[in-house]
């Protein structure tokens, strides 16, 4: 693992898509104590205090996964993630959970945001740029974050930015070669079981409309599946389903 840290870039996940990926190590990692420009999923901007948080982009080159099976390295980085939070938030009844496809939330809150891409070259997938923010040490945030917390929020301790860094990625690297040395498939239940709404009805906006519905579960292209309350199957990619709360 080599990690290579800058005081500030406009975004590392940028950073590393200008990057020669094929000359670049497998499990590279940029991190910057300050993003000028970071992004979030759908076009959004990542908001994350100077100096308070771990933002960073991690390179993988996982070539023996079928394009098709992309989204099992969703499975495995949130996964991970979720596994290095969960001894950490130990007080009371409180839950790490996935939000599909992949904010890490503790209870309805959300503390970590993922986004990834991928490098298609021959047919196979040549690198993937796993950019990963989490709120460590922030306690305000601006009003336009949607439910946002942090480790220092929800621990009343400050955590030591690089050593944190350092667990977060063993765990990712962990489940990261379950998912390598393993048949596809065997991250499924463990990710479905961290899902957040499995199995309860909630409200979602589709199609312009709040309907009430169930998380079933996810297919193999990371489409969310769905059954809402008057008995209809729903299958449904990032843009077209919100979470209402
Ligand atoms: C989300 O919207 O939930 C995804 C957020 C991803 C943010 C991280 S911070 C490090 C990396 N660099 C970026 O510009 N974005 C990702």
């Amino acid at each position: 693992m080599k990690i290579e840290k800058f005081d500030t870039l406009p975004s590392t996940n940028q950073y590393c898509e200008l990057l020669n990926l094929s000359e670049t190590e497998e499990f590279t990692v940029i991190v910057a104590r300050t993003q000028t420009a970071g992004i979030g999923q759908r076009g959004n901007h990542w908001e994350a205090e100077p100096g308070k948080n771990l933002t960073f982009s991690l390179v993988l080159k996982p070539t023996w996964l079928p394009i098709a099976d992309q989204y099992q390295l969703t499975k495995a980085v949130s996964l991970g993630i979720a596994d290095f939070l969960m001894p950490l938030i130990t007080e009371g009844n409180r839950r790490v959970r996935i939000k599909w496809p992949n904010d890490i939330y503790v209870d309805d809150k959300k503390i970590c945001g993922i986004l990834i891409t991928h490098r298609i070259a021959g047919g196979q997938i040549a690198a993937s740029v796993v950019g990963i923010g989490l709120n460590v040490n922030q306690i305000d945030f601006p009003e336009w974050v949607p439910n946002p917390t942090s480790l220092s929020l929800l621990t009343g301790q400050e955590w030591p930015l690089d050593e944190t860094l350092e667990k977060m990625l063993n765990c990712i690297a962990h489940r990261y070669n379950e998912l390598r040395n393993n048949p596809i498939g065997t991250l499924d239940e463990p990710y479905l079981n961290m899902l957040l709404r499995r199995g309860k009805e909630a409200q979602y906006g589709y199609q312009g409309q709040t309907i009430l519905a169930t998380l079933l579960d996810v297919n193999r292209y990371g489409h969310l599946q769905l059954v809402t309350d008057k008995g209809e199957r729903l299958s449904c990619q990032l843009k077209e389903i919100q979470f209402l709360y």
